[in-house]
């Protein structure tokens, strides 16, 4: 079935000048980018966003780090875009992510590791609300 997704293009990517490269491996992989902005990610949005780690020992690290410099927020659509974006990222840990994936080309750590992409069409849905309006998702 046609899903959508959301993708965030982390600090260490933005800062790194890889949005392009980035998009072109999402293109690749078949995917629609659908709506995007480039946005500052407040302390706020961040601990809403990564509330489900709130109790992990790395989670004070994760929102200093998603809030250090500016992020890529995107919707992405195709057949299966959930899965299809996972496998085109890699594994979190960029040592464990394949060949040819975002994480593997372009990721630093488990932490600094490039994007991130919904698990479930249920968080796929709130992720994508919490950042767009109906309005700016062109399909
Ligand atoms: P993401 O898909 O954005 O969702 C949760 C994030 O937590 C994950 O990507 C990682 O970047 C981050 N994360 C997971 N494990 C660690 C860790 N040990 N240290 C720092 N960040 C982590």
């Amino acid at each position: 079935a046609i899903e959508r997704t959301f993708s965030i293009i982390k600090p260490d990517a933005t800062k790194r000048n890889l949005t392009g490269k980035i998009n072109s491996i999402i293109e690749g992989a078949g995917l629609r980018i659908v709506a995007q902005k480039r946005i500052r990610m407040t302390r706020e949005q961040a601990e809403t966003f990564y509330a489900v780690h709130k109790e992990r020992p790395f989670f004070g690290e994760l929102v200093d780090f998603m809030i250090s410099e500016p992020v890529v927020v995107q919707v992405l659509e195709g057949e299966n875009a959930i899965a299809k974006y996972r496998e085109a990222m890699g594994a979190t840990n960029p040592a464990n992510a394949a060949p040819g994936t975002i994480r593997k080309e372009h990721a630093l750590s488990v932490g600094e590791n490039s994007v991130h992409g919904s698990d479930a069409p249920e968080t796929a849905a709130i992720e994508i609300a919490q950042f767009f309006a109906g309005n700016e998702i062109v399909g």
